[in-house]
């Protein structure tokens, strides 16, 4: 089983998206294992994105996440990831493919609704940023005996 981290950033929440969000992750048979609605501080979106920090793009990223609350989860599943990954689209909603979350709700590169970890690694290093292992939540869905070979 893998984790991943996934975030419905500002426009998301304030666009009133989330649970739709969270109804596609949970439809796909993932499994919510820790979540809250916060405001990010300033030092974590720094620590969220680091690798982009000499980008560009960085100030106005950092207004954006910065500009209203978020909310933050963990979901876990066979290869998590990867398939959050793909249900969450391309980067650029332009380019990202219908039936994907970014493809149907979003128009803007620098307003494009969620972020999901890119890695196993990123996965580890993000929820370990934003959430205590006690905020991890231990427990089965009840179709897991089918979701599964
Ligand atoms: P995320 O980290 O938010 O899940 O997005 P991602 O992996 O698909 O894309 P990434 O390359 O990590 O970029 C992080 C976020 O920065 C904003 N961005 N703006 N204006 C631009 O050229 C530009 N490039 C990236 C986006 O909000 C992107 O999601
Ligand atoms: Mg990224």
């Amino acid at each position: 089983m893998d984790r991943t981290f996934v975030m419905v950033k500002p426009d998301g929440v304030a666009r009133g998206l989330i649970g739709e969000m969270v109804s596609r992750f949970e439809k796909k048979g993932l499994r919510l294992v820790a979540a809250r609605l916060e405001k990010l501080p300033e030092k974590r979106v720094m620590e969220q994105y680091r690798e982009h920090l000499e980008k560009p793009f960085f100030p106005s990223l950092r207004h954006y996440i910065t500009s209203g609350p978020v909310f933050l989860m963990v979901w876990e599943g066979k290869s998590a990831v990867t398939v959050v990954r793909a249900l969450v689209g391309a980067t650029n909603p332009a380019e990202a493919a219908p039936g994907t979350i970014r493809g149907d709700f979003a128009l803007d590169i620098g307003r494009n609704v969620i972020h999901a970890s890119d890695s196993p690694e990123s996965a580890k290093r993000e929820i370990a940023l934003h959430f205590t292992q006690e905020d991890l939540c231990s427990y089965k869905r009840v179709d897991e005996a089918v979701l599964y070979e």
